[in-house]
């Protein structure tokens, strides 16, 4: 489907546009196996029950902790790069840190609503998502891609039309994917919705959905921790990741900016990529 691909590369370059001067601190391939996907829906890092405030003192960083190598559980503790550079802005910032796991759809409301001082997971710019909250600059690049069983006939985009594929809710693929064919996505019909990428990648495996679109590193982690799976051989968009703020917070917009920028900068945000993202 060439009208998904361009859909895609015209989505890439709204967000090219809207991260114009923005930095990307990130780059590199591979990935590293072993995503728990058996991890509570729920948690937050450090084995705390309740949800911390979002106050002067604590940064609260609110993401979505099934998407590895950025976020994901190591036993009861959340880890990976957003979790790092997360905690290294509130370092920076003599704050204390936190992070609370939620939704995918519910990170931006989080934010919105100062339960979150920040959101972070391996989030898209998107032109719709900056009409809601700010973004920092750019700290990595993300490329959707489609997850497929080995020997699966669908070989390129044009074959996914009238297949069901599996999204994550809310996010960038679900987005493309479920757009109206008209605007070069696949149709509402054609995609079935997860809260996690994880819950998606296993209803590709028991064979509920045709294949998985998702943000490259996680799904490269997917295929290493399960067998019988691949990424289609095929370029698609590039995003942007940057961290988002409350649009009435531009306070706090420019501290976490600053030393995100300080932390780009020095080379620690390359040094924590490195950790987690294995040169190919
Ligand atoms: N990059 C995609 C987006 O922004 C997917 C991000 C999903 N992140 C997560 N932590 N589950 O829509």
């Amino acid at each position: 489907m060439k009208k998904f691909a361009c859909l895609l590369a015209a989505l890439l370059l709204a967000t090219l546009f809207a991260a114009c001067g923005n930095d990307d601190g990130a780059s590199g391939a591979g990935s590293q196996p072993g995503g728990d996907t058996s991890a509570p829906a729920s948690a937050v890092s450090g084995g705390e029950s309740a949800q911390p405030a979002a106050s002067d003192n604590t940064l609260v960083m609110a993401t979505n902790a099934f998407f590895e190598p950025y976020e994901y559980y190591e036993g009861d503790d959340i880890v990976g790069i957003d979790a790092e550079v997360g905690k290294a802005i509130a370092d920076k910032l003599g704050m204390d840190f936190s992070i609370s796991d939620v939704d995918f759809d519910a990170i931006i409301p989080n934010v919105q609503s100062g339960k979150a001082t920040m959101g972070m997971a391996g989030m898209t710019v998107t032109p719709d998502r900056e009409k809601n909250v700010s973004f920092t600059r750019s700290y990595s690049t993300g490329i959707q891609v489609v997850i497929v069983p080995e020997g699966s006939d669908i070989a390129s985009l044009d074959d996914m039309e009238g297949k069901m594929i599996g999204v994550q809710q809310g996010t960038t693929g679900d987005i493309y994917c479920s757009d109206t064919p008209e605007n070069g996505g696949f149709g509402e019909e054609n995609v079935t919705r997860y809260n996690k990428g994880s819950d998606a990648v296993m209803a590709l495996l028991s064979g509920k959905v045709d294949c998985v679109v998702i943000d490259n590193e996680p799904a490269k982690a997917f295929v290493a921790a399960n067998e019988g799976l691949k990424i289609l051989d095929t370029a698609y968009a590039e995003e942007q990741y940057a961290i988002c703020v409350a649009k009435d917070n531009q306070e706090m917009l420019e501290k976490i900016d600053t030393a995100l920028g300080e932390l780009i900068d020095d080379g620690t945000v390359q040094e924590i990529v490195d950790k987690y993202i294995t040169a190919e």
